[in-house]
């Protein structure tokens, strides 16, 4: 048996340990007596009271169930025993308790319980009764439990929509680990007879506290407070749970008191037909999807055509000789789907006031927003709609050079005056990391020291990036408000939206942090906390207003923003995007220009499929996101630890860990990795909680410098051509595996399986080469590992882009129109013309974007002076893919004479 510390999770180790046991009884009740009998025993023994501590969690197969099954064990009726263990936990593998009752003992279950889930048809699970747990928290006996449960069985009718089973556990800390632990809870009751504290001592257990964060200090509250504080809790950690609270208090007392996510507080403690009610009606406002419903009523009504779409209702494909195959492959309900109304039950995505208004209402409530709009086409658009409802032209804006091509071209778009931001580099794999915050706060300060101040709109950054490097947001925040208290913040969590269900990763969404702040910010210990740094920094000097943790004025306003690509993590047709809004001034002062970016934008045939599997997608992550979440963080942690525990594979690979990807400054807590051989797992939490910067470790970077091939060619000639594995991020001597929550364990270990088997393919090829093989492979390995190009920082905007010298935004607009006219414009040759214009002292300025994929971000964008750094950089680049370099002319500058021209009049201001 595994021990308790290889397992980074609890459900893992239910699953594996059932697994086991089925697999243990089994052999008992084959060979009760033979040479292993004593040894399966001892082993079975162990199996129960490990798997006693974690079942009584679970309504299925339930604490009775798994006690008759262990008295079983203990009487010796082993064939009873071996059927039993098996039922459970092949239910428990195919989901199959979640469908019918399972009968765990031979002479109850029938022919039809035989019958194999694997075979159920998509339909017939659709069409299934949804199957979901109830949390009662009280401390009972066996025999008030048993009436208890039987009270709320009875309140069960044939039309209700779902059917639950309910699991009792006796105090607040095991409602904690049970809603962090079970993802089959949905609803929480709480009754007055809960305790505190939690008698289990498992480890991988009470980790999950740490998670409730501020479940410390709980051992002074008074026991009338256990039942509102645990709701308090609970919206801490599962805020998409409904909980309800039976209490014997008065309402007047209750009333005064943050009860969290509680939907309902009952003064009759055996009302159980309005709880059962009301727990049905809470998850059912969360399964609603108000616009995919409307659609498929609509799919259902017979309508005649006569708008412009001839695809609608599959007319144009039936009547065909040539294109019925599309209509065979696809089926018929997407082309009943296919229309262009914004009646009939539909809506405008555009103006919308019917169901697309309320699935975006159900968004905003599930994503922590305060207005949620759909986007069809992509967070490439999102971000221009927000950069141009926030930005005016000549508005300065802070952001991250590396961040997606999008917000460079928003830029353009808006006219803003761009102060780009570096992140800190990674030169051993050739990637950037992201912005510190030191840098953020020391260009607002000089900013604020050259009076520019007023002007400055906002901060632009990227959470998480491509390679999973994750802000403090709520510390960026409030720091950056310390110097501008109405400063506006847009977070591209293109890559980010699944984070809201995974209570370690939410702490560091935009949605979650800005509503954090809020309620900071109006707290009277903020503003004496404020007060008191003031006098402090009274006469403060930049270095020391650096050093400082800066404390946001009780006045500062929270203007939040974040646009997420819902299609890259969450379930969504592809181009399914969101932007989340979380804005206190957005009423009075953006809804009008956000109108109007939104209408700039968006298509006025935006797809209804997208907006449809938008919203089921909400549904998905309010019912099972935390689930799915969990689950995909547990194959990547697995992912991670078995290729840094498995000896062929260190040899040419290294899975990149916290430590590899974040320098040591930014780790305060010292972790360097979340899985090591020795410790066993780091409790991820702290480092959420405190560290500057964090790794998403769903996202898992293989340096593969090691086995001779640079990023490209092993993901494109190995991964892709000889293994059929898809991946879409490499740099010179990586490749990035992404997980989603569709990864399964077997997924998994296919990857796995495929690495050992290149790995000893190479140790084969090594162990046949000549000397001079040897020596080329290990020279590519070197060239791939050791001698890298150093990554450039921004250089500058050059003079002609800029209002003055004494801080850096740059007017990218009017650069990007001033190479429009192409007597403005030259080709210098990268090694010969270029070198010699830069030596006869001339500012070479780059006229357009220059991205090099990888790393994917612009490493000159147009009016940006060209540094020996960034031609170093892009002379040793071997990447196919330059975007916007003509390797036949050479690098697009402007003329000397275009760029003295306008710094002689300061004009032609082209796009103007
Ligand atoms: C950080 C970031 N933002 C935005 C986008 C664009 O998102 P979409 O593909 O949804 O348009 C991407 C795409 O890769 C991205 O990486």
């Amino acid at each position: 048996m595994q021990s308790v510390n290889d397992y980074y999770s609890a459900i893992q180790l239910r699953s594996d340990r059932w697994s086991a046991l089925r697999a243990a009884t089994a052999a008992l009740a084959r060979d009760p007596s033979g040479r292993k009998a004593d040894a399966l025993r001892k082993e079975i023994e162990r199996l129960f009271d490990a798997l006693a501590l974690v079942e009584t969690y679970w309504a299925f197969p339930g604490v009775q169930a798994f006690d008759h099954l262990r008295r079983q064990f203990e009487h010796g009726n082993l064939d009873d025993l071996a059927f039993g263990t098996h039922r459970a936990a092949r239910a428990l593998a195919t989901g199959a308790y979640r469908r019918r009752h399972i009968p765990l003992d031979r002479d109850s279950a029938d022919a039809e319980d035989h019958e194999d889930e694997a075979m159920l048809s998509p339909e017939a699970r659709a069409l299934a009764r949804h199957y979901f747990e109830v949390m009662i928290v009280d401390d009972l006996n066996e025999h008030q439990e048993r009436w208890l449960r039987n009270n709320v069985q009875r309140m069960r009718r044939p039309e209700d929509p779902f059917v639950y089973e309910t699991v009792v556990v006796p105090s607040l800390e095991d409602a904690l680990i049970g809603i962090l632990f079970n993802h089959n809870v949905q609803a929480v009751v709480v009754r007055p007879g809960l305790t505190l504290k939690s008698k289990t001592d498992l480890p991988i257990l009470k980790r999950y506290l740490n998670r409730a964060g501020g479940a410390e200090g709980i051992e002074s509250l008074k026991a009338e407070d256990y039942g509102p504080e645990l709701c308090r809790l609970i919206a801490k950690v599962r805020p998409e749970l409904d909980a309800y609270l039976v209490t014997e208090r008065s309402v007047e007392e209750i009333a005064g008191l943050d009860l969290g996510i509680c939907r309902r507080v009952f003064y009759n403690q055996e009302d159980f037909l309005e709880l059962h009610l009301n727990i049905l009606r809470g998850v059912q406002s969360r399964y609603k999807t108000p616009f995919f419903t409307a659609l498929v009523e609509y799919s259902k009504q017979p309508t005649g055509v006569f708008h412009a779409m001839p695809i609608s209702r599959g007319k144009s494909i039936s009547r065909s000789h040539w294109i019925q195959d599309m209509g065979a492959f696809y089926g018929p309900n997407i082309f009943l789907a296919e229309t262009s109304a914004t009646s009939g039950g539909l809506d405008s995505l555009l103006e919308p006031h019917g169901p697309i208004k309320k699935a975006q209402e159900l968004a905003a409530r599930a994503f922590g927003a305060k207005q949620t709009f759909f986007a069809t086409n992509g967070t490439s658009t999102c971000n221009k709609i927000v950069v141009q409802a926030l930005m005016r032209p000549g508005d300065i804006v802070l952001i991250d050079r590396d961040c997606h091509k999008s917000h460079h071209y928003g830029m353009v778009l808006a006219g803003a005056q761009v102060v780009y931001l570096d992140s800190y580099p990674l030169n051993d794999y050739s990637m950037y990391g992201a912005v510190p915050l030191k840098e953020v706060k020391h260009q607002l300060l000089k900013l604020k020291a050259a009076g520019k101040l007023d002007q400055v709109r906002m901060l632009l950054l990227t959470n998480c990036t491509f390679d999973g490097i994750v802000y403090n947001v709520e510390r960026v925040m409030e720091e950056c408000l310390a110097i501008k208290p109405d400063l506006i913040f847009l977070w591209d969590e293109a890559w980010f939206a699944f984070a809201r269900f995974g209570p370690t990763y939410r702490q560091r969404t935009a949605m979650n942090a800005a509503n954090n702040l809020r309620e900071k910010l109006r707290s009277p210990e903020q503003a004496k906390a404020w007060e008191k740094q003031q006098e402090k920094l009274k006469d403060a000097d930049e270095a020391t207003l650096l050093k400082t943790r800066l404390v946001a004025p009780p006045e500062a306003r929270v203007r939040v923003y974040a646009t997420q690509s819902t299609h890259k993590t969450l379930t969504s047709l592809r181009q399914g995007s969101m932007i989340h809004v979380n804005d206190q001034d957005f009423k009075g002062e953006v809804e009008q220009s956000f109108r109007e970016a939104y209408m700039t934008h968006t298509s006025t045939s935006p797809n209804y499929q997208i907006i449809a599997s938008l919203d089921v997608g909400r549904r998905q992550v309010e019912l099972e996101g935390f689930e799915f979440v969990q689950r995909q963080v547990e194959a990547a942690m697995s992912m991670r630890k078995a290729i840094a525990t498995h000896p062929l594979l260190q040899k040419y690979f290294k899975v990149l860990a916290a430590g590899d990807m974040i320098p040591a400054e930014y780790r305060e807590s010292g972790v360097e990795s979340y899985y090591d051989p020795h410790q066993g797992w780091t409790d991820i939490w702290e480092c959420w909680e405190r560290d500057e910067f964090v790794l998403d470790a769903t996202r898992v970077t293989l340096a593969v410098g090691g086995t001779g091939w640079d990023g490209d060619t092993f993901k494109t000639k190995i991964l892709m051509d000889k293994y059929g594995i898809q991946i879409n991020k490499t740099s010179r001597n990586t490749v990035l595996f992404m997980t989603n929550i569709g990864t399964t364990r077997s997924s998994v270990a296919y990857l796995i399986e495929v690495l050992v088997e290149i790995a000893n393919e190479l140790d084969e090829r090594l162990d046949d080469a000549s000397k001079m093989e040897r020596l080329a492979f290990e020279h590519r390995v070197k060239a791939l590992m050791v001698d890298l190009p150093p990554l450039p920082d921004f250089s500058r905007f050059h003079d002609a882009f800029r209002s003055d010298q004494s801080t850096t935004e740059g007017d990218i607009r009017t650069a990007f129109f001033l190479s429009y006219d192409e007597n403005n414009c030259d080709y210098l040759a990268l090694d010969g013309s270029i070198r010699q214009a830069m030596k006869s002292g001339r500012e070479v300025v780059s006229a357009s974007f220059i991205i090099p994929y990888p790393p994917g971000f612009p490493i000159l964008v147009p009016g940006q002076v060209v540094s020996e750094e960034i031609l170093a950089f892009m002379r040793a680049l071997d990447v196919n893919e330059i975007h916007g370099y003509r390797p036949d002319l050479g690098l697009r500058v402007f003329t000397e004479e275009a760029l003295d021209n306008l710094v002689k009049n300061k004009l032609p201001k082209a796009a103007e």
